[in-house]
C-alpha cells in the first residue's frame, strides 16, 4: 500500500511540473494574397464547413481548445497542429506549387470520403468538426471541383 500511494503522489508531482513546460499558442499572421479562402473566393457555406472542420490543424488561424492548456494533452495537440500545417496550410495555400496543391487537393476529398479528416479523435471534442454525410459530400465535391477546373 505504501508504495502505490508514493506512486500516486510522484505522479502528482510530476503533472505538476510538465504543466510549466507550455506550447507555443501564437498563430502566425495571415497573409491575405496567399490565403487559401481568400483567393478561391470559396463560397461562406463551404469556407464555414473548411473552418469548422479542418482549420484548426491546417491554418495559422487555431483555435486553442481548453484542454490544451493541460500538458500532455498540450504536446498532442501542438504535435497534431505542427505535422497538420506542414502537410496543408489554407492559410499559405498561394505559395505551393502547383503540384502540391493537387495532392492536397486529391488527398483532401479521399481523407473526407474515408473519414480519415478531420482526425476522429477531434471530432468527439468539436461538434462542429462532426460534417453529415451531405457536408462531407459538399466539401470533398468543392474539392474535386477545383481540381477539374484545373486552376488551383
Ligand atoms: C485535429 C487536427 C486535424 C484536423 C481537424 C484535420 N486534420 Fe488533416 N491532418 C492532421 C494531421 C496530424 C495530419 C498528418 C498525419 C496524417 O496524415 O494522419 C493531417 C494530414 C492531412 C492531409 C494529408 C494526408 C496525406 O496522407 O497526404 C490532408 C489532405 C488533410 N489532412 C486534410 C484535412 C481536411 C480536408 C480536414 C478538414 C475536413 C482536416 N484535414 C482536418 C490533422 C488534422
Amino acid at each position: 500500500m505504501k508504495t502505490v500511494k508514493k506512486v500516486v503522489l510522484w505522479s502528482l508531482v510530476v503533472f505538476a511540473l510538465i504543466q510549466f513546460i507550455p506550447i507555443d499558442k501564437v498563430n502566425k499572421p495571415v497573409d491575405h494574397k496567399v490565403n487559401f479562402i481568400e483567393t478561391k473566393k470559396t463560397p461562406e457555406k463551404i469556407a464555414n464547413l473548411i473552418k469548422g472542420a479542418c482549420y484548426d490543424c491546417h491554418s495559422d488561424e487555431t483555435v486553442y481548445p481548453k484542454y490544451a492548456s493541460i500538458a500532455p494533452i498540450s504536446w498532442s495537440v501542438r504535435s497534431h497542429i505542427k505535422e497538420g500545417r506542414k502537410r496543408m496550410n489554407f492559410s499559405v495555400w498561394e505559395t505551393y506549387n502547383k503540384d502540391l496543391k493537387q495532392n492536397i487537393l486529391k488527398r483532401s476529398v479521399e481523407t473526407i470520403q474515408l473519414r480519415l479528416m478531420p482526425l476522429p479523435g477531434y471530432i468527439v471534442y468539436h461538434e462542429e468538426a462532426n460534417l453529415s454525410e451531405a457536408e462531407r459530400t459538399l466539401l470533398a465535391n468543392y474539392f474535386e471541383e477545383i481540381l477539374k477546373s484545373n486552376n488551383y
